[in-house]
């Protein structure tokens, strides 16, 4: 690792001079290399490389798409864009219809447009510990530090109670009833919270929240752009929740397993007849791209072959082990499908990840792990091993 301050282009979410950069020569499916070091990626790069750094099926997919027609064309349908919205849809179990963006914040964004312009109502409500994506409107309902150096819409975005601290929704209800219903177009929740700590509401607080939403008719917003494509063992991370229903889902990172930028916002039935009669004010130029399209298509094959589910199912058990092991030790962590935080406290870093040859961050004194779903059993146990003995090390 090499503290570079003098690179023609900016690292993103850190100043220049501090920022943590590590070079890269090549790859394998579960491996950054650098001469003779190499770095196990537990962290699938940002959450979307669920499917490893080499994946032969969706990168032959692309160049396959490549050489057919590879460009977007809002107007034009096609057969592929047709296949994937359809089996997308049908994964949800509802009745949607697709959006097609080139992000999760772009996902957001429309969701947050569609919402306010079905309702005509302004406020949006969301969660102190969450992020929604960097654009203007995706980091108005942000509530982390990223959402801190610029003029957002504030006085349009409400915060509500930790799901923690108000397990019945009480709070929640009350704010609404403090804001007026006939002002709060929506609320938008990271379905399980990602990068921000991995904090799992219960089914409790899930059903208190559908009770609230439905006696102030307030759309429900799941932001599942960490959690679709599995991350959380379901295709989707409300599927832990058999009861909801989302009246918006954005989706986006793992749906091409980060090879084509792409991203989703499924709108339920209900919204989408809206547009039968009124104009959807939203699009992209690059909206529905033949390339994310066959990536998407590439995605839902393989996740839907055995092989992928057996391998998944023994991933998210010895991932499951090693929290349980965490836990027996007294260290404070979480975890849901492949998807875990441990409470690091400062003693632990980023640096100390990267020294012993693991991808992975720690943000808050929190390390997120995410390893790719597709890694097999002996490598994910033996990185989990390493980083085992490191927080032994490091936290006792
Ligand atoms: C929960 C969540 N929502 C939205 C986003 C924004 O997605 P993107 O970076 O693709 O715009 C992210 C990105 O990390 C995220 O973690």
């Amino acid at each position: 690792m090499k503290e570079d301050k003098s690179l023609p282009y900016f690292i993103t979410w850190t100043s220049q001079n501090e920022a943590l950069t590590i070079p890269l020569e090549r790859v394998s499916n579960d491996y950054f290399f650098e001469k003779n070091n190499k770095w196990l990626n537990l962290s699938s790069i940002s959450y979307q490389a669920s499917f490893g750094l080499k994946n032969s099926k969706i990168l032959n997919a692309i160049k396959k798409q490549m050489g057919e027609f590879s460009l977007a064309s809002p107007k034009q349908t096609f057969h592929l864009k047709q296949e994937v919205s359809t089996r997308l849809i049908e994964k949800t179990g509802s009745k949607y219809k697709c959006f097609f963006t080139l992000s999760g914040s772009e996902g957001i964004e429309n969701a947050l447009k569609i919402a306010r312009q079905i309702t005509g109502r302004k406020i949006i409500l969301s969660q102190k510990n969450s992020y929604h994506g960097a654009t203007m409107g995706a980091l108005s309902i942000t509530g982390d530090w990223r959402n801190k150096d610029h003029l957002l819409p504030k006085q349009w975005t409400k915060t509500i109670p930790n799901p923690q601290d108000d397990p019945n929704g009480e709070k929640l209800d009350a704010l609404i009833v403090s804001i007026g219903t006939d002002k709060i177009a929506a609320i938008c929740l990271e379905t399980i919270t990602g990068g921000n700590g991995v904090f799992i509401p219960t089914q409790k607080w899930y059903k208190a929240l559908n009770r609230i939403l439905k006696k102030h008719k307030i759309l429900l917003i799941l932001d599942e752009v960490v959690c679709a494509g599995h991350r959380t063992g379901p295709f989707f991370g409300f599927q832990n929740y058999p009861f909801l229903k989302p009246d918006l889902i954005v989706a986006a990172k793992a749906l091409t397993g980060g090879y084509f930028p792409l991203g989703v916002v499924l709108v339920s039935q209900k919204l989408s007849n809206y547009y039968d009669k009124h104009i959807l004010s939203c699009g992209l130029t690059n909206y529905g791209h033949p390339l994310g399209l066959a990536a998407l298509k590439a995605v839902l094959d393989l996740t839907e072959e055995d092989k992928f589910k057996t391998q998944l199912y023994k991933n998210i058990e010895s991932f499951a082990n090693f929290f349980e092991l965490l836990k027996d030790k007294g260290i404070v962590s979480r975890s849901i499908g492949l998807l875990g935080a441990v409470e690091v406290n400062d003693k632990l870093v980023t640096k100390d990840l990267i020294d012993n040859g693991i991808y992975a961050s720690i943000q808050n004194q929190r390390l997120i792990l995410a390893p790719n779903l597709t890694m097999s059993s002996s490598t994910l146990k033996k990185g989990l091993n390493k980083v085992g003995l490191l927080l032994n090390e490091k936290l006792s």
